[in-house]
């Protein structure tokens, strides 16, 4: 990374750098010469890790803790970084936190369907919201959201999960419309099967592995990959898309 490539890039905000995806997104992101803010809900280890790593490696970060599912958390924590930072550019943020859980619909409690909406859809609501008035006002900026193979095509089991993850989609294509005059470019990304923690309890995960085309798990950097090109001047003219990173898993 050259100092002239990080003096040009302001701050990517990357929700659930402590989990799997998001640590690779946030070191890519790091390499690429943002300020990263490498964000966590319970597990600050993980994310003091990963910011560490990122400074080592030249780069700037620094760890950031709130709980998506809640508006004045959010507001609160990044009215706070924007302070002590004023003059970085609010260019990127990625909203990657998610969770699951599963169950047939029949038995889906109403917390169960609750809880999965508050931190997958309505979370990446907030921090757009948040995000774009600061956007707004500099006529730029580059917002991915990590939605999933499951938000494309339906998932028995996780009929609370597939929604939030449908719901970002259509977010992303709606924010991508009302932003785009304001330089402000919002695609998504949908993972299939990729490597991390959160698929490890799928109890069909061999057989589900055979459908997959290019024949294995998706490694966390390609999903990285695709969010580092979606920032960049290379995906200029992209706006309310959605890039599928899934081997080619799609349903028949
Ligand atoms: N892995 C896959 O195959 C796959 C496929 C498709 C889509 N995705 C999506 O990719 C994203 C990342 O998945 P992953 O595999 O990296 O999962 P993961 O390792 O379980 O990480 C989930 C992350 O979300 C954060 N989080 C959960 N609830 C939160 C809340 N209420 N507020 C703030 N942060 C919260 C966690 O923070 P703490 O740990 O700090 O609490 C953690 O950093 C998710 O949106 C997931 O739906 C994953």
């Amino acid at each position: 990374m050259t100092d002239a490539n990080q003096q040009s890039k302001g701050l990517a905000l990357v929700t659930g750098g402590s989990g799997g995806l998001g640590r690779a997104i946030a070191s890519r992101l790091g390499s690429d010469g943002y300020f990263v803010i490498v964000h966590y809900n319970s597990n600050s280890k993980s994310a003091d890790e990963t910011a560490a790593a990122i400074r080592a490696n030249g780069g700037r970060a620094q760890s950031l803790g709130f709980d998506v599912s809640q508006a004045a958390q959010i507001e609160s924590a990044l009215d706070g970084f924007s302070k002590e930072h004023p003059n970085l550019s609010w260019d990127v943020l990625v909203n990657n936190a998610g969770r699951h859980n599963d169950t047939l619909v029949g038995f889906m409690s109403d917390d169960a369907f609750d809880s999965v909406m508050k931190t997958n859809a309505y979370g990446p609501f907030y921090l757009m919201r948040y995000f774009v008035k600061k956007m707004m006002r500099k006529r730029s900026g580059a917002i991915v959201n990590i939605s999933s193979l499951a938000g494309q095509t339906g998932n028995p089991g996780q009929f609370n999960y597939a929604a939030s993850k449908a719901a970002l989609i259509a977010m992303t294509k709606t924010l991508a419309m009302e932003v785009g005059s304001r330089g402000i470019r919002v695609n998504a990304v949908a993972p299939g099967l990729i490597e991390t923690e959160m698929i490890e309890e799928i109890p069909q995960l061999e057989e589900m592995k055979k459908r997959i085309p290019l024949g294995r798990l998706g490694a966390a950097k390609e999903v990285a990959g695709a969010v580092s090109f979606l920032c960049s001047p290379d995906s200029s003219y992209i706006t309310g898309a959605t890039l599928s990173v899934n081997g080619g898993m799609f349903p028949a």
